[in-house]
C-alpha cells in the first residue's frame, strides 16, 4: 500500500488517449521481441486492441502460443515467432521471414539482467557476453537490418532502456548495465542520422518494474516499482507522442546527485561489498 503510494508519486503515469493511439496505429506492423512475458507481454495485450499486425518474438514457443491464443478474438492480427536473439543465424531466419513485409515500428524489449558481483563472475565470462549478445548486438543487430524498410514507413525504434544507464553505476551490475548502456549509447549516437532518415527514435528509461527479472533480487521487493502495465502505457505513449525519451520526473535531480555525491556513492557501494563479504 505504502510502496503503491510512493511509486504513484514517483513514477506518475498519464494514460494516452487511446482513440488518437488507434488512428496513428491503425494498420501499422510492429515487432515487439520479448513479448511472452513482462513488460513486452503487457503491451500486447494492450496493442492487441488495436486494428494493427503485432510480431510476436520471444523463445518460449508455448507462452507466445498462449498469447496468440487468448488474443486471437482482439482487432489485431497477431504472429508469433519463437527465436533466441543470442543466435545470429534465427536473427537472419526472422529477417528472411519478413523480407518482404512493410514494418513500421521496432520496439527492442528483449532483455536479460544478471545481478551478480565480479567476486563470483571471475570464471563467468559468459555472463557478459550473453548480456552483450541480447541486450547489445541482437538490437544493433535488427535495428541495421529493418532501417531501410522503417525509413519507407517513416517509421519508429523504441528502446526499452533502464534509468541505471543514466545514473550512477551499482555494484554487482556491471553485466546487465554494461549492455543496456552500450545500446543506449548505441542508439543515441545513431538518432541524428536516423531521425534524417525520417525514423523516429524513442526511449523508455523505466526504472523498477515487478517482472520476473527482478523477483531474484530480494531487495527489491520492498522498493516502489511499476506495474508491467503501468511500464507499458509509457511505451504507448512513446508510441503515440513519438518523443524522445521518457525519464521519471526526478530523473536531473538524481544525475545531479550521481555527479555531486559521487565520492559518497562510491563509499556507500564499498561498505555494502564489505558487510556482504563479512
Ligand atoms: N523489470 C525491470 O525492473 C526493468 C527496468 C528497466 C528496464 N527493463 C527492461 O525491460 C525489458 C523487458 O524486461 P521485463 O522486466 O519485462 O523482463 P522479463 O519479464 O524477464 O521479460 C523479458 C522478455 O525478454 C525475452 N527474452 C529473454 N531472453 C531472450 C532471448 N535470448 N531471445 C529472445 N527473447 C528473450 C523473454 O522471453 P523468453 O524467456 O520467452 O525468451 C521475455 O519475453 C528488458 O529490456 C529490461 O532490460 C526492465
Amino acid at each position: 500500500m505504502q510502496n503503491t503510494f510512493l511509486s504513484n508519486v514517483l513514477f506518475p503515469i498519464f494514460k494516452p488517449d487511446f482513440s488518437r493511439l488507434a488512428q496513428r496505429l491503425h494498420h501499422k506492423t510492429i515487432i515487439i521481441t520479448g513479448a511472452s512475458y513482462g513488460i513486452g507481454e503487457a503491451l500486447s495485450y494492450i496493442l492487441a486492441d488495436i486494428d494493427c499486425r503485432l510480431i510476436l518474438l520471444a523463445r518460449t514457443t508455448e507462452k507466445l502460443q498462449t498469447i496468440q491464443h487468448q488474443l486471437s478474438t482482439k482487432k489485431a492480427q497477431i504472429e508469433i515467432f519463437p527465436i533466441d536473439l543470442r543466435n545470429n543465424e534465427q536473427i537472419d531466419h526472422f529477417l528472411n521471414h519478413i523480407e518482404h513485409n512493410q514494418i513500421d515500428i521496432l520496439i527492442n524489449n528483449a532483455g536479460h539482467s544478471i545481478c551478480r558481483p565480479i567476486m563470483q563472475s571471475l570464471h563467468r565470462l559468459h555472463d557478459f557476453e550473453r548480456t552483450m549478445q541480447l541486450n547489445y548486438f541482437a538490437q544493433v543487430k535488427l535495428c541495421l537490418a529493418l532501417i531501410p524498410k522503417l525509413q519507407q514507413t517513416l517509421g519508429q525504434i523504441i528502446n526499452v532502456s533502464a534509468i541505471n544507464v543514466l545514473l550512477a553505476p551499482t555494484v554487482n551490475w556491471a553485466a546487465y548495465q554494461a549492455s543496456k548502456t552500450a545500446f543506449d549509447q548505441w542508439l543515441r549516437c545513431a538518432s541524428a542520422e536516423l531521425e534524417n532518415q525520417n525514423i523516429k527514435i524513442s526511449t523508455a528509461y523505466l526504472p523498477l518494474v515487478r517482472t520476473r527479472m527482478i523477483e531474484p533480487t530480494k531487495l527489491y521487493d520492498h522498493v516502489p516499482a511499476l506495474q508491467p502495465q503501468q511500464a507499458a502505457t509509457i511505451i504507448c505513449r512513446l508510441l503515440l507522442t513519438r518523443k524522445h525519451h521518457y525519464k521519471p520526473w526526478w530523473t536531473i535531480p538524481a544525475q545531479l546527485a550521481s555527479v555531486l555525491f559521487n565520492p559518497i556513492w562510491q563509499k556507500i557501494n564499498y561498505f555494502y561489498v564489505k558487510r556482504k563479504q563479512c
